[in-house]
């Protein structure tokens, strides 16, 4: 299998890397930190078929696309990269236009500029499985996290959209919705982070919910569980329990 993941210099994207690891596989990996990328290539290499590093900012669209065009066969990409701008419970800051803007690009934006590229070689091939990584954020939106939250909240929405249009070629579709995962973005989150995951935990669970072609896969369940139910509730009242929490 010949897979792209994006945001494969450290944490989900590194790790859906090592677990992808396998004889039969060909991964080409794609971020903006050269050295992560090929520390991480001399480290799996002798493990898969073949191992291709990608150098490029995904919030740079034609460079990123004319990349993504020398890609002549794919069986799958997970389209992982994203960013946070960091939570902070306590703070007052009002993000700025540019760090918003700059927050869409990488995790809204790319993915059509990459799936620009790849649909019609999937069109082609009559194959190809899109993993998008969303998160359980964009569930419910907590007020330190707001744009986070609409970011993948606005991916789930491209996202069934994808699925619905191409399906009749044979492309698959998957949406990832995880919860806390051990990562560099979490390490800069300020709060306690409940059922929060190690890395490897959540990434197996990742892959086995990629393996089964889940359309939409939500972990960990009781975190989603309490979510659901703050969703149920009357938005007076959840806001007051929102609140309450941040
Ligand atoms: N960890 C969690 O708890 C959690 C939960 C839900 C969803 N997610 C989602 O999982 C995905 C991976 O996040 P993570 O937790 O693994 O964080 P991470 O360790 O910070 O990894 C983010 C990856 O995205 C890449 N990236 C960021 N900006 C980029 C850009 N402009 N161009 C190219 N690559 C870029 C980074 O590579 P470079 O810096 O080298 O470019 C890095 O490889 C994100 O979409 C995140 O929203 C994470």
């Amino acid at each position: 299998m010949k897979i792209l993941i994006t945001g494969a210099s450290s944490g989900l994207g590194a790790e859906l890397a090592r677990q992808y690891a396998k004889p039969d596989n060909e991964l080409i990996l794609l971020a903006r930190r050269e050295d992560k990328l090929y520390a991480l290539r001399s480290e799996l290499f002798e493990l898969c078929k073949s191992v291709e590093v990608i150098i490029a900012d995904v919030s740079d669209f034609q460079p990123l696309q004319e990349k993504i065009k020398t890609i002549t066969s794919l069986d799958m990409v997970i389209l992982n990269a994203g960013i946070s701008l960091g939570h902070s419970s306590d703070s007052d800051n009002i993000p700025t236009i540019e760090e918003f803007e700059n927050l869409y690009r990488v995790n809204v934006l790319s993915n059509h500029a990459i799936l620009e590229v790849l649909l019609p070689l999937f069109k082609l091939q009559k194959s190809g499985k899109i993993v998008f990584i969303s998160s359980l954020a964009s569930l419910i939106s907590m007020p330190s996290s707001k744009i986070y939250s609409s970011s993948k909240r606005a991916l789930n929405a491209y996202a069934e959209g994808i699925r619905y249009k191409y399906n009749k070629y044979g492309i698959k579709v998957v949406n990832i919705l995880p919860g806390f995962i051990k990562s560099e973005l979490t390490d800069k989150n300020e709060f306690n982070m409940p059922f929060i995951l190690e890395t490897n935990v959540g990434v197996a669970k990742i892959v086995k919910a990629i393996k089964k072609n889940k359309r939409e896969y939500i972990f960990p369940f009781r975190f989603y569980l309490i979510i659901r139910l703050l969703n149920l509730l009357p938005s007076f009242l959840r806001e007051k329990i929102v609140n309450s929490l941040s």
